[in-house]
């Protein structure tokens, strides 16, 4: 029989790729979703069970009937913006839910965890290469609340209560290469997508928030992970937890830096298509680079990016978006 594995917010962007993973390594994934920002059509691979991290009697229930060997954890609120309007709801949701999963989790004895943390955890950083040695310093809600499950896992872990691990994503993007999931959020601010979206014609224009930043085309530089690589690490992750240990954090990033410049061009090369794009003034609080050092990932996951060059990365998106436009 198939090894049961929970995956909450498996309905979402990241949580639904993971899902075909497991499901193609030979694991049923179980679906722990309360569909907020997630969708049913998302869920292929496995039952999905409808509740909300705060639910610890469905909860329970879930672990009763299928005794997961791990939990994937990617439910969560994470939108920066939102996070600054409304804290409260994101120390609801995503420390509180963590906090009532976590006791679950440990209570019905399922040995392992993955967490789906974030490089939002660096803040405000000098350096444009981040590794996991540097201090980790929050700058909005969202991150303090990333902060805080990863705290409350490694004092779990010091106790010996739970194997886990905190995978820091750069930023996620692309879909599926087989075209069956993909991106859908509402709103959505990832650059990738909103610049789709212009080609599309669903946008008037893609606005560029600075251009004089000390890079190489004056625009941001990002690293832009592919959600099928994100789903990769998460099983090897969650393997090699289950047999032995991890360090607490690993970045999970493609060590590859894309100017918003870079994303614009390929976004027009890949859909031929021509659209507006206006220069408007920096944003506060935007760094100029964040690129991943992933020396960890590989040392310890013998993991590296195959999709995350920004050619598929684009072109993966782009077939995705312009399915669902048709
Ligand atoms: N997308 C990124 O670039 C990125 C980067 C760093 C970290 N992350 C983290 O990765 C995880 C997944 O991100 P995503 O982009 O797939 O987001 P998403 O919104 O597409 O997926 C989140 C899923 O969790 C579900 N959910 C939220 N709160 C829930 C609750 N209380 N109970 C049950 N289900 C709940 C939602 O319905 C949704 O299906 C999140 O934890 C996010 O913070 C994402």
């Amino acid at each position: 029989m198939k090894k049961h594995v929970l995956v909450t917010g498996g309905a979402g962007y990241i949580g639904s790729h993971a899902c075909k993973r497991l499901f193609e390594d030979g694991y049923q994934p179980v679906i722990y979703d309360n569909l907020s920002t997630g969708h049913d059509w998302a869920v292929k691979w496995g039952p999905l069970v409808l509740g909300d991290l705060l639910e610890k009697e469905i909860l329970e229930s879930v672990f009763n009937d299928y005794q997961p060997v791990a939990v994937l954890h990617f439910a969560a609120c994470g939108l920066v913006e939102e996070s600054v309007r409304d804290p409260e709801k994101y120390i609801r949701n995503n420390i509180d839910g963590s906090k009532v999963l976590i006791d679950v989790i440990k209570a019905k004895k399922c040995p392992v965890m993955v967490f789906s943390s974030s490089c939002t955890l660096y803040g405000n950083v000098e350096q444009s290469v981040l590794d996991e040695s540097l201090p980790v310093q929050p700058i909005n809600p969202y991150g303090e609340t990333k902060l805080a499950v990863e705290n409350i896992l490694a004092e779990e872990r010091q106790a010996g209560g739970l194997n886990s691990i905190a995978l820091r994503y750069f930023n996620a993007a692309g879909a599926d290469p087989e075209g069956e999931i993909g991106e859908d959020h509402d709103p959505e601010t990832h650059l990738i997508p909103r610049v789709i979206s212009a080609a599309l014609g669903q946008l008037p224009e893609v606005k560029i928030f600075g251009d004089d930043y000390p890079t190489e085309d004056g625009s941001c530089v990002r690293d832009y992970i592919h959600v099928s690589d994100l789903a990769v690490a998460h099983v090897t992750a969650m393997e090699k937890l289950i047999t032995g240990e991890l360090p607490p954090a690993i970045n999970l990033g493609a060590g590859i830096g894309s100017s918003v410049k870079d994303v614009v061009a390929c976004v027009k090369k890949i859909s031929g298509r021509d659209f507006p794009v206006k220069i408007g003034p920096r944003r506060d609080g935007d760094p100029a680079a964040l690129v991943a050092d992933t020396a960890l990932a590989q040392k310890e996951l013998s993991w590296s990016s195959q999709y995350s060059d920004l050619e598929t990365v684009v072109g993966t998106a782009w077939q995705w978006h312009q399915n669902q436009n048709a």
